[in-house]
């Protein structure tokens, strides 16, 4: 079968990292005979040097005629000036709500052999295996009003934490299927204490689980979960929340796991579950890390990871997926680290050296 994938690079490390994705799923293509093409455009700042706006219609509608879409990162110091027009990031926001990307997808494992590349002590981390579900295209983040504006007594500013009960109802359905494929167990964090937008989620989500005797709901505050995070990561199974709070969260989550340089993403377009696929966008979570960038440094296994991504949710290929998660493993045990987390005794190898390893493991 043949396969078109959009491969948006981006800025920064981020064409090192999405050649190395490509990579690895040309190997998965050779290995199992399907056919991937690859349709390459511009998001972020690269998109606003060339045609001024950070994701063109043209980009986005060559998106929408893909089976899947692989990005890298956008944004770097060129285009941080705070009264800019346009900014990098605009174009990740855009491709986001522009393809209904609602369910954002954020596994976060500690693996064994990375024990000693965290920062926090290896027996709180060592259980560390969650599935963080964020809320994507709703929130502070879109709502309206959002705007600024001065008037006789100063400058004010407002963002709206807005949410519609479709919006939650869906998010949350999709915590319950994904903890249903694992261990059963789905933590809702909000902050209904304070905002009446988490007071409806809260509401709506233990309606939903109604639907799913087969899976334990806790309901969390944000600012216990930041606490618990550190305390006590392995609790956590799945957990859903809104925007923000997962955007905080998931960046805290991330060190969990040693290095963000480990950590894909999926953003989906529909609920997961069973055979279902669901269009989507894959991406590392992390950023375009522009000092680095083209110098063949960077960790490339969090965006292979998110091509492994790919091949579930969206192609529904699990071999395929499972092979590559199995390469990358392979690499680790066999010692090779890329510089971010590099310990005593390990090989050190490149973004390209990694990406050929984990390729040779296929
Ligand atoms: C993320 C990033 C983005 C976000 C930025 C780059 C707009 O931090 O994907 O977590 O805030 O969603
Ligand atoms: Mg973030």
């Amino acid at each position: 079968m043949k396969f078109n994938i959009a491969v948006l690079p981006g800025d920064g490390v981020g064409p090192d990292v999405t050649n190395e994705a490509q990579r690895i799923l040309a190997a998965v293509g050779r290995r199992f005979g399907h056919q991937f093409k690859f349709q390459n455009g511009l998001i972020g700042g690269i998109s606003i040097d060339k045609y001024g706006e950070a994701l063109t219609g043209e980009t986005l509608e060559m998106c929408r005629n893909c089976d899947a879409v692989l990005l890298g990162a956008v944004g770097g110091p060129k285009w941080d000036d705070p009264n800019a027009a346009v900014r990098p990031e605009d174009g990740l926001l855009a491709i986001r709500k522009e393809l209904a990307l609602f369910a954002n997808l954020r596994p976060v494992k500690m693996l064994s052999m990375l024990e000693n590349s965290t920062s926090l002590k290896p027996e709180v981390v060592r259980n560390v295996d969650m599935m963080v579900i964020r809320e994507l295209t709703g929130g502070l983040y879109f709502g309206k009003p959002k705007r600024r504006w001065s008037n006789s007594r100063g400058r004010r500013a407002i963002d709206s934490m807005y949410y519609t009960e479709r919006e939650i109802d869906r998010i949350v359905r999709v915590g319950f299927e994904i903890a249903m494929t694992r261990r059963g167990k789905l933590t809702s964090v909000d902050k209904a204490n304070v905002l009446e937008s988490s007071r409806l989620w809260r509401q709506i989500a233990t309606e939903i689980a109604a639907d799913y005797p087969q899976v334990k709901l806790d309901h969390m505050l944000v600012d216990a979960c930041a606490m618990r995070f550190i305390q006590n990561p392995g609790y956590f199974d799945v957990i859903v929340t809104e925007n923000t709070f997962g955007d905080i969260l998931t960046d805290e989550a991330s060190m969990l796991a040693g290095s963000m340089g480990m950590l894909p993403s999926a953003s989906l377009a529909g609920i997961p579950g069973g055979k279902r696929r669901a269009f989507g966008l894959y991406e590392p979570i992390h950023g375009s890390a522009p000092d680095i960038a083209g110098m063949n440094i960077a960790n490339p296994i969090a965006t292979i990871k998110s091509a492994a991504m790919m091949l579930h949710y969206s192609l529904g290929f699990n071999a395929e997926a499972e092979s590559v998660e199995n390469a990358v493993l392979k690499t680790l045990q066999d010692g090779y680290r890329t510089k971010d987390i590099m310990t005593d005794g390990m090989k050190q190898v490149g973004t390209a050296e990694m990406g050929k390893l984990i390729e040779e493991r296929i």
